[in-house]
């Protein structure tokens, strides 16, 4: 629309004339209405609907404490003149001497936590509403890259301090990749830039944390969001509030996001700051949990800690990959990759599907005799967090949410739940003959869930969904 053609802002006070010299100029009215003032949500969101909004706070958070840190953080890994690395040596001082340094460092290492803590319930929401299924794949999709960068951004950041579990837990996890067939040992080697972490790795893995992934997660941001303003918000009953509209096309079970949804959020805000507040000024290491004991003692190549554990967030992964033993492939993958194929070869009703199935799972079943279990332990980590990719194809409810679906479906995702706290739990403590078992066990509930969705979330008798959303004043 040529400039000239466009009408005045008006309704906005004495900022009117300044709104409209800039909307003639950039399309600054259209996105506000586009994204809040006429973005039609579902009237009937609840509680899990706050963990989108508080992830971009988090996001925030993040930005601009870690804009603070790189001015007094230096990514150096040689000695000072005490002897002590010189990266080591910029957190303390950010710590000790800068003044507020210690604020915006806890802000920093409490908000990597709760970043997680809040895509983790983000996430748990999408699975009880089914908020990943048609028409919001895409949705899902850039969510699942975005946490995987997020993990990748954690764990470069992780090594930043090169405290002794910064330099631990890097060595052990990029020592992992050698793992791989053939590329392996090279591909480690290039990931470090040095045969062991050393001032290449501290030097790539910050230039990585401060500008790279961050670019990259804002960019899958702004795709989420896009994608998500595309096909319009799901909600707690599943149901599409678009099919049904008024006579000026808007839909009868939606509300301006703002102010309804703005407000309602600042609600959301403060519960979480609350929270925050109280972690960052009582408890800001969390017992170990946040920022681990060991990581406050400077890197040395030279000491292996007795006892190197992933943080929190990462721990039900790490303990699918201790689980990963040779008789773990033998007793345990062997047989369930053969029963899968079996299942599948039953159920598919295309011979293609079929064909495919047999030829894949006979490979597979070759693989596992033939390569080691350190790198099955790698795969079996890599696809725990792949997976969730899957969940809009796996799932073959005829409903999207837990509410319409059958009771028991309550139970199955419950024991789903249960088993990344005790995988994560266990991650967490030193390798143990009975907490293996356990793992072992549970890595096989964790990737049943998934697996076995297409058949388990087909079964039992659904609620009927009702026509418009329901909704409770309170
Ligand atoms: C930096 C991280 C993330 C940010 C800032 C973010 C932001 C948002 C926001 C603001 C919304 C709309 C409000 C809401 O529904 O809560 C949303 C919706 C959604 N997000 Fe995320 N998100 C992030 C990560 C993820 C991840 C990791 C996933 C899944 C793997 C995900 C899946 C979804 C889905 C499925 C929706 C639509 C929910 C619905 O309509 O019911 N997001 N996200």
């Amino acid at each position: 629309m040529a400039a000239a053609d466009k009408q005045p802002v008006v309704g906005a006070g004495p900022f009117n004339g300044v709104l409209t010299w800039v909307d003639a100029r950039f399309p600054l009215m259209s996105n506000w209405k586009a994204h809040l003032s006429e973005y039609y949500a579902p009237k009937n969101f609840n509680f899990w609907y706050f963990f989108g909004s508080l992830a971009m706070l988090v996001l925030v958070i993040q930005i601009v404490t870690g804009i603070f840190l790189v001015m007094h953080y230096k990514p150096d890994a040689s000695l000072n003149a005490s002897g002590i690395p010189t990266a080591f040596a910029s957190v303390e001082y950010i710590m000790r001497d800068v003044p507020w340094g210690w604020l915006v460092r806890y802000m920093h290492s409490t908000g990597a936590s709760m970043f997680f803590v809040v895509v983790y319930l983000h996430m748990m929401r999408g699975l009880l509403y089914g908020s990943y299924r048609q028409p919001r794949e895409l949705i899902w999709i850039f969510g699942v890259l975005i946490f995987l960068c997020l993990m990748g951004e954690a764990f470069m950041g992780y090594l930043l301090p090169w405290g002794q579990m910064s330099y631990w837990g890097a060595q052990v996890i990029v020592n992992l990749f050698g793992a791989i067939p053939f590329i392996g040992p090279d591909l480690s080697l290039w990931i470090r830039g040095d045969y062991v972490v050393g001032d290449a790795t501290l030097n790539r893995f910050f230039s990585f944390h401060v500008i790279a992934v961050p670019l990259v997660l804002l960019g899958l941001v702004a795709a989420h969001i896009l994608a998500l303003h595309e096909v319009g918000s799901n909600n707690p009953d599943g149901v599409e509030i678009k099919e049904k509209k008024d006579a000026k096309g808007i839909p009868l079970d939606g509300i301006p996001f703002h102010p309804y949804y703005t407000v309602h959020d600042i609600m959301g805000v403060a519960g979480f700051l609350l929270i925050f507040c109280t972690i960052l000024f009582f408890a800001p290491e969390m017992g170990g949990y946040f920022l681990e004991f060991n990581n406050f003692l400077p890197a040395d190549p030279f000491k292996t800690p007795p006892h190197i554990a992933p943080v929190w967030y990462f721990t039900p992964y790490y303990s699918i990959l201790r689980a990963t033993t040779s008789q773990f492939v033998m007793y345990g993958l062997v047989p369930g990759v053969a029963a899968y194929v079996a299942l599948l070869l039953v159920s598919a009703k295309s011979g293609m599907t079929k064909f495919l199935s047999l030829v894949i799972g006979v490979v597979v079943l070759g693989l596992l005799f033939v390569l080691e279990p350190k790198f099955w332990g790698v795969v079996l980590m890599g696809l725990s967090v792949v997976i969730f990719v899957l969940l809009p194809w796996l799932d073959q409810s005829p409903v999207k949410s837990i509410r319409y679906r059958p009771t028991w479906h309550k139970y199955v995702y419950i024991l789903f739940v249960i088993s990344f706290f005790v995988l994560g739990y266990l991650g967490i403590q030193p390798p143990s003959e009975v907490g293996g078992l356990i793992s072992q066990i549970f890595t096989f509930v964790y990737f049943g869930f998934f697996l076995l969705m297409p058949w388990w979330s087909r079964m039992g008798t659904f609620k009927r969904v009702p026509d418009r959303v329901t909704f409770h004043a309170h």
